[in-house]
């Protein structure tokens, strides 16, 4: 069994932070979203992983997971380049898996519990492929599917106007090889990419079988920054308390909290997890770093509060604002204007950024 990570396409819903890095680098609770994907597939036994690069932060990808060995993996690196769809991104990887069964998994989707005991169903059985299901609330987002008296899957419906069911396809799928003659008959859908429904609905006309697995703990799709910060929420959730930094006398901190041996809270700082503070990091006098946030390495905050955020790193943020919900990128600097005139905010902003003020 190999694996195939997806770590192309555009990350359109995610500028302007995926203007200058791939989304799947993101960090959750300080660790890059792609690495959880790494874990899992290591966790099912699964070591020989080959990863689908797109056009932009392709180097940043290959930088950061290298060949593995860091993560305990052996990487092969495949271009997709332009992103036509997953089916498009799937095919890429044909000669890699070598006529082997696989797991895909989309690389900017975070799972909580072991893809294990799906690899183990499928190959327990003869399957052309498998999904991992959900329940969710509003399976009209999704691909929905439907399946017979065995489970197996009969029909996926695209982001149906009326769902039949609540049971959704997410993102990580298995397949035998016999995928790829199925991805070669997939026509571009109306939004002009090859979609990956399109290929398990010729797998299941031409006799499938496609298996099924029921996820019960959480998953999610981290493709919006409000995902982020869901995702982030999650994770923080369960994270252990690891004071490893330097706590001086009169600084307050209570909960969980992650804090990096390198990393400081000043006499007059605030912390309340659960939190994750990464290297290097000051939180100082007059800062309050409130539950289910993340601040990313050689960050300084000093006189600002800020809670259920993300902040990626080396930024600084000395505001006398409070900040939620937010989504900080990198080197982003949020000052207060004292002693400029006249009043009123002072912004360099990027293309596609959205401001709540
Ligand atoms: P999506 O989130 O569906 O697509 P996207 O990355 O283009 O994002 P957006 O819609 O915001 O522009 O992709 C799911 C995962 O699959 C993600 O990790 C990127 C990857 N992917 C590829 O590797 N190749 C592709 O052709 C596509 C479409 C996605």
């Amino acid at each position: 069994m190999k694996g195939v990570l997806l770590a192309g396409g555009t990350g359109s819903r995610l500028r302007p932070i995926t203007h200058t890095g791939p989304k799947q680098l993101i960090p959750i609770a300080n660790k890059p979203v792609i690495e959880y994907a790494i874990d899992d597939f290591k966790e099912a036994g699964i070591t020989d992983i080959g990863v689908i690069l797109g056009t932009q932060g392709r180097e940043a990808v290959r930088e950061y997971l290298g060949d593995g060995s860091r993560f305990g993996v052996d990487i092969t690196y495949i271009v997709q380049g332009k992103p036509l769809g997953l089916a498009h991104a799937v095919g890429c990887a044909r000669d890699f898996v070598d006529g082997d069964d696989f797991v895909v998994y989309l690389g900017d989707n975070i799972l909580n519990e072991s893809i294990a005991d799906f690899v183990r169903g499928f190959e327990q059985g003869e399957y052309a492929a498998g999904v991992a299901l959900q329940h969710v609330p509003n399976p009209e987002q999704f691909g929905v599917a439907t399946l017979d008296e065995d489970g197996n899957v009969v029909r996926i419906d695209e982001k149906p106007d009326d769902p039949e069911g609540d049971l959704v396809v997410i993102g990580i799928y298995l397949f035998s090889a016999q995928v790829f003659d199925a991805i070669q008959r997939v026509e571009p859908s109306a939004r002009g990419e090859y979609e990956i429904t399109d290929a398990f609905q010729i797998l299941i006309d031409e006799g499938g079988p496609v298996y099924s697995h029921r996820v019960d703990g959480w998953w999610k799709d981290t493709g919006r920054p409000e995902d982020i910060l869901e995702a982030n929420r999650l994770i923080l959730d369960d994270i252990e308390s690891t004071i490893d930094g330097t706590v001086e006398s009169g600084a307050e901190v209570v909960g969980k909290i992650d804090l990096h041996e390198t990393a400081t809270v000043e006499d007059g700082a605030v912390v309340r997890g659960p939190v994750s503070i990464a290297e290097d990091v000051v939180v100082g006098d007059g800062a309050y770093v409130g539950p289910y946030t993340s601040i990313g390495p050689a960050t300084t905050i000093r006189e600002t509060h800020i809670e259920n955020s993300v902040v990626i790193g080396e930024s600084t943020i000395e505001a006398h604002e409070t900040f939620v919900d937010s989504l900080l990128g990198r080197r982003t600097r949020l000052e207060s204007k004292d002693g400029y005139l006249p009043d009123g905010r002072r912004l360099v902003v990027g293309e596609n950024s959205r401001l709540r003020l």
